[in-house]
């Protein structure tokens, strides 16, 4: 059985006591592969290095919606330089988030930072990771504008009706999910996830944060993709081998991940 992590934060500094072992679970638990999303520059910078120094790590570099007041033209042009880093497989972490702050300011900033990092995926071409917190709609809307049909991702840790999961897939997107979708309250988004099916899925953890169900509380890490994977498993009415290998390949495709990144 192999699993793809296709959502963490892996550099983050609560993982720095215990990376290796954190690592070597992962790796027993079947993680094959981790991509690990900076939200800042620096984070981002992190990102990069972990992916250098450990077999199984790539690296997404983008600026998160949470810390879009940073944008500006000389942003914008570093992050364009980490993206050459041969490391670097994703642009993200970027999206919306409406839930810390909606100061119309803030948002317009947010939008702004969006739509450049779309624009940016577009002519690179890099997919995507997509935050949004109470702004599906907004989101949904911004990438049909921005062409992110040609740009292709994960709506990560998706939590938004069938009918805001279609409008993604309709452009190509796949739905992450991760910790969240194993909670007692989450009926409607299995639901969703029932409609959506299989071939549309990628599975995540969203570590450090968002531990499943069984771990809820402790912090997350990248082994536990394996129990949100059981559990989507007996979800879909599938053996988890299997529902494990088709995530794995769509997470591969929906990124598009190089093979390059498969080898080292
Ligand atoms: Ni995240």
């Amino acid at each position: 059985m192999r699993l793809f992590d296709t959502h963490s934060h892996y550099h983050d500094p609560k993982f720095d006591e215990d990376r290796a072992g954190s690592l070597d679970r992962a790796r027993t638990a079947g993680v094959e592969l981790i991509l690990t999303l900076g939200d800042t520059l620096a984070a981002s910078r992190a990102a990069i290095a972990l992916a250098r120094a450990h077999r199984g790590v790539m690296a997404a570099a983008g600026i998160h919606p949470c810390n879009a007041r940073c944008w500006d033209g000389e942003v914008e042009a570093e992050l364009e330089r980490l993206l050459a880093d041969p490391d670097v497989v994703v642009l993200g972490e970027i999206g919306l988030d409406y839930y810390w702050d909606k100061a119309p300011d803030f948002i317009a900033i947010q939008h702004e930072a969006f739509r450049a990092q779309l624009r940016m995926a577009r002519r690179l071409g890099f997919a995507v990771s997509i935050h949004a917190r109470d702004s599906n709609d907004d989101v949904l809307a911004i990438l049909a504008e921005e062409h992110a049909e040609e740009i292709g991702g994960v709506l990560h840790c998706f939590n938004g009706s069938y009918e805001q999961a279609r409008r993604g897939l309709d452009l190509g997107f796949h739905i992450g999910v991760g910790g969240t979708s194993t909670f007692p309250k989450a009926g409607d988004l299995r639901d969703v996830i029932r409609k959506v099916g299989v071939e549309h899925l990628v599975v995540e953890t969203d570590a450090p944060y968002l531990a499943p169900q069984a771990m809820r509380g402790k912090r997350n890490e990248p082994a536990f993709v394996a129990e949100t994977a059981r559990a989507l498993a007996a979800t879909l009415g599938l053996a988890p081998e299997e529902l494990a290998e088709k995530t794995f390949e769509n997470g591969l495709r929906a990124l598009k991940i190089p093979a390059r990144a498969l080898q080292s």
